[in-house]
């Protein structure tokens, strides 16, 4: 069943809050703990359906997961300690439980069925199955697409990989399944990605080394046979979340909102970075170190923005972001261009398109050109559109923000999906004073 949802021109939207605990984060914490030997408390862990997907995934491989008040606490098996699961993996929506989980399973004797939802059945694995099967892992399954039944093997062999497109799911699951092999794992990235892997695994105390090169690629290595030790993590506040509390902020006449608590991770700010050339008024306070990452308080007040174009080469830094950036464009004035989009293609739905669609259903100018997307803005929104969201809980946040400036109520199809990354959304969102029923 279908939850739509309408979103209202709204008064000035104000307040502090906090956002949920970071998506890319809490995986990797469970994931890990579940890597090492011993207990790991992680703190602010976000509690979405995808990471409880992957919460579900490390039990069935035997971690024990017990949530003790705010803490979740993790016993881990140690690297190679896992057992094969008696029952299939589902990773419901999550296209970054499932990518993880494939270097874990790569790297033990076991064999594993892996499934999804519709939309993470439709999304490619090769990417990340290609490196894996260097490395020896065996599949069965007609296509690149799940669900798949997989092989891992205790005899993984080290490899260098040049990613073909930058992704940080692919990295870190090259590097899970490198930590078992005998010898150093490359990963080549043409463009840094989230780092958080490379990050926690040094936390948890393996050994990993980063090249930045000339180029502007980036080399992480991590030493094989390595132990891992369970560790104290905190989880801060997804920037990735944020970004549609700051777009709201920014585009409701009068806003001032302190989102407290947010990861500052520089290859996670593009979107933070991009508004400051459009005008916004943001500032990051109180920037300190929490845990191996940098963290502030954002502080935003309603802004008249200016077109901008993004290069592609920012696209890692806000791969999540260009549904409510191009939001943002048509709330700003002159013609915004975002270029080098296409992994948008391939995320949980098709958001180039999608954002596309659903810009013009509001009466905003917006085309795709190749794997750019245009936005005209002209500082006011007609609004008044049915959106679909296609199973996207960021096609959902996006088009309900836009509702919010728009002269007439926007509608998206379903609300349902903003539970995998945002639980708490509208109530958060509604509290600040937005207007959404
Ligand atoms: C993620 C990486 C990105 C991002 C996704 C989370 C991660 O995907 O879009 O939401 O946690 O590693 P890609 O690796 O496909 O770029």
């Amino acid at each position: 069943m279908s939850q739509p949802l309408t979103a209202r021109r709204s008064a000035p939207i104000s307040g502090r809050v906090k956002v949920p605990g970071d998506k890319s984060i809490s995986h990797r914490a469970l994931i890990l703990a579940a890597l090492a030997a011993g207990r790991t408390r992680i703190n602010g862990l976000l509690e979405a359906e995808d990471v409880m997907a992957t919460a579900r995934a490390i039990r069935a491989l035997g971690a024990e997961v017990t949530r003790r008040g705010e803490v979740f606490e993790v016993l881990g098996q140690g690297v190679g300690g896992l057992k094969a699961p008696e029952v299939p993996l589902d990773f419901g929506n999550s296209g970054t439980a499932c990518r993880l989980m494939l270097g874990v399973v790569a790297g033990h004797g076991m064999r594993a069925d892996f499934t999804g939802d519709a939309s993470l059945c439709r999304r490619p694995m090769s990417r990340v199955l290609d490196p894996l099967i260097a490395m020896g892992l065996q599949v069965e399954g007609p296509g690149d697409t799940l669900p798949l039944n997989v092989e891992g093997t205790e005899d993984i062999l080290p490899i260098v990989y040049d990613l073909p497109v930058p992704s940080a799911q692919v990295k870190s699951a090259i590097l899970l399944a490198g930590l078992h092999a005998p010898g150093r794992t490359t990963v080549v990235e043409p463009l840094p990605t989230r780092d958080h892997t490379e990050r926690m695994l040094r936390a948890f105390g393996a050994e990993v080394t980063i090249e930045d090169r000339a180029d502007g690629s980036r080399a992480v290595t991590v030493c094989g046979d390595a132990e891992l030790a369970g560790a104290d993590i905190t989880v801060p506040g997804d920037p990735s979340s944020a970004a549609f509390l700051v777009a709201a902020g920014l585009i409701c006449p009068g806003s001032e909102v302190v989102i407290e608590n947010v990861l500052m991770n520089p290859t996670r700010i593009g979107f933070i970075d991009t508004l400051k050339t459009m005008g916004a008024d943001i500032d990051v306070l109180g920037l300190r170190d929490e845990a191996g990452e940098p963290v502030g308080d954002l502080r935003v007040r309603a802004s008249d923005l200016k077109a901008v174009r993004v290069p592609a080469e920012r696209a890692p830094a806000m791969i999540d972001e260009y549904p409510v950036l191009a939001v943002l464009a048509a709330f700003a004035e002159g013609e915004t261009r975002m270029e080098g989009l296409a992994e948008l293609k391939v995320k949980e739905s098709d958001r180039l398109a999608a954002t596309a669609n659903g810009l013009a259903a509001c009466g905003v100018e917006a085309r795709v050109e190749g794997d750019d997307l245009i936005v005209r803005g002209s500082g006011a929104v007609k609004g008044g559109g049915h959106v679909k969201t296609h199973m996207d809980h960021r096609i959902a946040m996006a088009f309900l923000v836009l509702g919010l400036g728009a002269e007439e109520p926007v509608t998206v199809d379903d609300i349902g999906m903003i539970a995998t990354s945002f639980p708490g959304f509208v109530q958060l969102l509604s509290g600040l004073g937005a207007r959404l029923s």
